[in-house]
């Protein structure tokens, strides 16, 4: 199965960027054979980004999206107009968002409903702090985390993808290990089979944190392992590319 990768450039992008960006991305060959690929730009450059990818097969995301569907909710933006803009995928829950802005599971739940009510993929995040690892709770901690949304129906966890990203490994330079990730990923899967026998087995589950060409290739042949949410590799098309090419290999 080929692998989804999803590249997460947080607060980071200009226009040069963007075009330097798809410009390289256009110089590689069989981007569709090697992985279903997603970017998720800050709201702003969504149409440019959805313009500058269209001869590619690569889908657009976003990285956040209010809980509202519309109304006096000044800053936020709707699902409705992520769709309008070409969106198909968007980002809940990751950590900088909970930690940084506080955003509770039960905020990030109703994200992710607004974001199925109107058809959009919700890649709803969770991992433990390095304190919740070290003290051997993460499992408590991803469950308060998946709890609102284990409860989701049939069809609408068929639009839901997990991503696990220990707060401790993103943009740190050392991810997880392969036993860490292995068992946090069947310990996820377990979670949503208690409600979803059957489906818990086809919902996909994302890495991320520091992942780079370098481990994608290992952490892959992970059969627990469907793909990743990138960051800072992300950011360069070659290595975001190379990722692709590392998961190829190791099937
Ligand atoms: P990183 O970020 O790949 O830079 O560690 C991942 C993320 O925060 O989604």
């Amino acid at each position: 199965m080929k692998p989804l990768l999803v590249a997460n450039w947080k607060m980071n992008a200009s226009l040069p960027f963007l075009e330097a960006f798809a410009e390289e991305l256009m110089t590689f060959s069989s981007l569709g054979a090697l992985a279903d690929w997603v970017v998720c730009p800050p709201y702003p450059y969504l149409s440019e980004v959805r313009k500058n990818l269209q001869p590619l097969p690569v889908q657009l995301g976003a990285q956040d999206v209010s809980a509202f569907m519309s109304g006096a909710f000044t800053g936020d933006v709707s699902a409705a107009m992520l769709s309008e803009f070409g969106c198909s995928y968007v980002i809940v829950g990751h950590s900088e968002r909970r930690c940084g802005i506080g955003e509770t599971s039960e905020l990030c739940a109703k994200k992710l409903q607004a974001a199925l009510a109107q058809g959009l993929m919700g890649i709803y995040c969770i991992g433990e702090s390095l304190e919740q690892r070290q003290k051997n709770t993460w499992r408590d901690s991803l469950k308060t985390q998946l709890q609102p949304v284990l409860s989701l129906s049939e069809s609408d966890w068929q639009s839901v993808v997990i991503a696990y990203e220990p707060v401790w490994a993103i943009g740190s330079g050392q991810a997880a290990t392969l036993e860490q990730i292995h068992e946090v990923h069947a310990f996820v899967r377990s979670l949503i089979s208690q409600l979803h026998q059957t489906l818990a087995q086809s919902v996909k589950i994302l890495y991320g944190g520091s992942v780079s060409p370098d481990n994608a290739g290992q952490l892959f042949a992970d059969r627990e392992v469907n793909g990743f949410l990138i960051g800072g590799a992300s950011l360069k098309a070659d290595s975001f590319y190379n990722i692709g090419v590392a998961c190829s290999r190791s099937c």
